[in-house]
């Protein structure tokens, strides 16, 4: 006995049809007009939308990262994806100085235990000694086929070019994909000094530490090297005009260029929410910083005529209101690899979060949050704008995330034969986003009060109900690693 979703329309990247869904077991068996009930489970999807589940090809769940760790993990931050409609994502694993890449992966698979959605694992070259370069082509074995360089946070994760060539040269012969943050973190340096030092500490000048000059530039400089060295490449979280313009340029020239931005930079602004009086900005720092309103025209643009390909979260959120509490005992247990909510270990402790920042916003941990708001936003921004139709939501949302990072079509569209992630979507619902219902482990909410037509109403994975209305299905577990193919195209 199987699961058959009657009387809805299915939207795919190319088309909109109405029929009906069979799933036997974890995959999509049979898609046609009036499939016989004959004792299936029947979902009846009158009036409503059959999507793929969302795919967030940019995540950082539980990183260390700013002098303390985004608070969402492979639990607490599935459970959320899939209330939002995302049955997949893929994570960055952090190469740990001095050590493996394999070092970083068995970290993450420790991490990703107590999975409740399928996900999969991107790998941040941190260090790229001689030896990791040989190591690199046993990621693609182990199914983690895309790498990731930094090239800002001086210090910490950023790379040189050097590293960011060598690293193009491998992952090209090897049929991975290279992604980059693209900021010139030497110049982000010396703004921040320059403005530290004349005082300027508030939550805002965090945008002018990191203008839109140094994301075209670096955006530039890793196009280039794509260009010279044949590599596929993935800009992550673009922003402004310089980024996208540099981007336009390297996929005019026919190079393997390709690039996302997120829900936030569409809706978020430096003015109103970074520049928001007193230490409130710091909700919204994120790098690069979130821009004004001409870098938004910008960005609908470039999602519509195909210069972004991906819309993604680089969902990464901390308490705005943490706490400093007794840290080094968390942090023990932490390290000890014990999985269990940390708050429920000791109710009087909680987390670092923005507030490390106050005075300072060079310390303002960088990042927000969003996994689970993604799909709504977009679909009120852009598909009931009519910015964006319904067909080309799911491609930047679900489609293209799986076939650029080689998971497709097992994931990323309704078709026979693919994974049964299944999102039964009702157009005319609406929800009103707040940090009061949300199920992020996150104190505020980047649309708080927004009123959004259009939601999940039921959530599936490989035939699994994992969202019922307000209920969860879902167990710890249950996620599965995705293991991703090499050589996947470049569109
Ligand atoms: O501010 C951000 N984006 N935090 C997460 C790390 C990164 O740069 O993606
Ligand atoms: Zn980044
Ligand atoms: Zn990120």
């Amino acid at each position: 006995m199987g699961t058959l979703f009657k009387n809805g329309t299915i939207i795919t990247a190319s088309d909109m049809i109405q029929a009906d869904v069979l799933v036997e077991g974890e995959i999509v068996t049979l898609i046609g007009k009036n499939i016989p009930s004959r004792g299936h489970e029947v979902v009846n999807a009158k009036g409503k939308y059959l999507m793929p589940g969302g795919i967030d090809v940019h995540t950082h769940l539980d990183l260390p990262f700013g002098g303390t760790y985004s608070n969402d993990d492979f639990d607490v931050g599935h459970k959320a994806a899939a209330f939002g409609g995302t049955t997949m994502h893929i994570d960055f694993v952090i190469q740990p100085k001095g050590g493996s890449l394999h070092d970083g992966l068995k970290t993450w698979r420790e991490k990703a235990k107590p999975a409740q959605i399928d996900y999969g694992f991107h790998m941040a070259v941190t260090d790229l000694r001689d030896d990791v370069l040989a190591e690199i082509p046993s990621m693609a074995a182990e199914g983690v086929t895309s790498l990731k360089l930094f090239m800002a946070y001086k210090g910490v994760f950023q790379v040189d070019d050097k590293t960011l060539y060598q690293a193009m040269r491998v992952a090209a012969d090897h049929g991975m994909i290279v992604m980059v943050h693209a900021e010139n973190g030497d110049v982000e340096e010396q703004l921040r000094l320059q403005l530290l030092a004349e005082g300027k500490t508030d939550p805002v000048w965090h945008y002018s530490s990191r203008p839109p000059e140094i994301e075209g530039e670096a955006t530039n400089r890793a196009v280039v090297m794509s260009g010279m060295t044949g590599c596929a490449l993935y800009v992550v979280h673009m922003t402004c005009e310089p980024a996208v313009d540099a981007l336009r340029r390297g996929r005019a020239a026919g190079y393997p260029v390709m690039g996302e931005t997120c829900v936030q930079y569409f809706h978020i602004t430096r003015d109103k929410h970074l520049g928001a009086p007193g230490f409130e900005g710091a909700k919204y720092v994120c790098s690069p910083p979130v821009r004004n309103a001409e870098h938004h025209a910008i960005l609908w643009q470039a999602v519509r005529d195909g210069t972004l390909q991906v819309v993604s979260t680089d969902h990464c959120d901390f308490w705005y209101e943490g706490g400093v509490g007794p840290w080094e005992k968390w942090s023990k247990k932490h390290n000890g690899g014990n999985w269990v909510e940390y708050e429920a270990q000791d109710p009087s402790y909680r987390r670092p979060g923005k507030e490390l920042g106050k005075g300072n916003f060079a310390k303002i941990p960088n990042g927000l949050p969003g996994i689970e708001d993604r799909m709504m936003v977009m679909w009120h921004l852009g598909v009931n704008s009519g910015k964006i139709s319904p067909t080309r939501f799911v491609e930047l949302n679900c489609t293209n995330p799986a076939r650029i990072f080689g998971c497709y079509p097992r994931k990323g569209t309704i078709a026979v034969g693919a994974d049964a992630d299944i999102v039964v979507w009702d157009p005319k619902k609406t929800h009103t986003l707040s940090a009061k219902t949300h199920h992020m482990r996150c104190d505020y909410n980047l649309y708080e009060g927004m009123k959004v037509k259009g939601m999940p109403v039921m959530v599936f994975q490989r035939g699994k109900k994992l969202v019922d209305g307000d209920a969860w299905h879902g167990s710890n577990g249950s996620g599965q690693f995705i293991a991703r193919q090499t050589h996947a195209p470049v569109i």
